[in-house]
């Protein structure tokens, strides 16, 4: 491979990953001239260029040197390092990226009762993640015949090609569409950056460096919410004990309530209506939970 002094990024051309991977690169500060056939995105405010292929070719572009970081489901990425080619060079998880997650479950027509993965013992499951099924049926002590289809998993069992099947999950509408139901998960999924062991040895090893200090900034930001709410003094402390992790939250008077307090908290994630209402239950009143757009400690 010749040296180059770009760095390459493989993405999805379409589909979920496509919006908010492009989303995330644009808060790293990167922008991209669009080429018409739409298959190679040239950067234009980093020497960074994007090329857009389908995700399952992504691994393979990485381990060939053709692109140097690709944003893949972890699902993709660990089927590949299973059944990749024995020559092609070992990836890493760089980092999880948050968005993208989905599960990849065992499913079972719904009149099936699963209780256990050895009631596949003899069965037909049709996948196309040969891979990592073959290693959860080892693991479980299970002999089980993989049948590996490229698409339209969900139709097997109906078709008769198949007993049961092990494929992505995410809001769970294509089971319910097919009279399927999630039975075991075999892997939690989400979009992660993928890259080599090494960081490459020339200007694109700093490039890599810069990009992923910059992701980490965005990442943390993007899952921090401020929390601000009013309490009395009297219900702090049991208010206090219930904020979800982060530094310490800051109290201000109240004007002309001084039972009255105004406190202003750093949540390290997503704060959830249940926690919400449990902090409301303590004592707490006049709630927002914001997002936090920059942050310069
Ligand atoms: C996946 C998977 C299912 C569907 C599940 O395919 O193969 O068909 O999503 O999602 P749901 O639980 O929200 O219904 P996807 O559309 O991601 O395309 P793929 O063939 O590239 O995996
Ligand atoms: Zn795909």
């Amino acid at each position: 491979m010749k040296p180059r002094d770009r760095l390459r990024i493989a993405m999805q051309k379409s589909g979920r990953l496509t919006e908010p991977a492009l989303d995330l690169l644009t808060r790293c500060g990167l922008t991209f001239r669009q080429s018409r056939d739409k298959l190679f995105c040239f950067g234009e405010g980093e020497p960074v260029d994007l090329l857009l292929v389908r995700d399952d070719d992504i691994p393979g572009l990485i381990a060939q040197g053709v692109c140097d970081l690709g944003i893949v489901g972890r699902n993709v990425l660990s089927e590949f390092q299973l059944t990749g080619g024995r020559e092609a060079e070992p990836l890493a998880e760089l980092r999880p990226l948050g968005f993208g997650r989905c599960r990849l479950s065992i499913a079972v027509p719904q009149e099936l009762d699963y209780r256990e993965p050895r009631q596949l013992q003899g069965r037909r499951i049709a996948t196309s993640y040969p891979g990592l099924l073959g290693e959860w049926l080892r693991a479980q002590g299970v002999d089980a015949g993989v049948v590996t289809l490229a698409g339209s998993v969900e139709i097997a069992p109906k078709l008769g090609t198949a007993d049961a099947i092990c494929d992505l999950v995410q809001s769970g509408g294509t089971l319910v569409a097919n009279q399927l139901r999630e039975a075991d998960v075999l892997l939690q999924s989400e979009a992660v950056l993928a890259g080599p062991l090494a960081l490459p040895a020339d200007e694109r090893g700093d490039l890599l460096e810069l990009l992923l200090k910059r992701l980490d900034g965005v990442i943390q930001v993007r899952e921090s919410r401020l929390l601000l709410l009013q309490t009395s003094r009297h219900s702090l402390e049991a208010v206090t004990r219930l904020l979800p992790g982060g530094p310490q939250p800051t109290l201000l008077p109240v004007a002309g309530q001084p039972d009255q307090l105004m406190l202003q908290a750093l949540c390290a994630g997503e704060v959830s209506w249940r926690q919400l209402e449990e902090i409301k239950k303590a004592g707490a009143r006049e709630m927002f939970v914001l997002p936090v757009e920059k942050m310069l400690a």
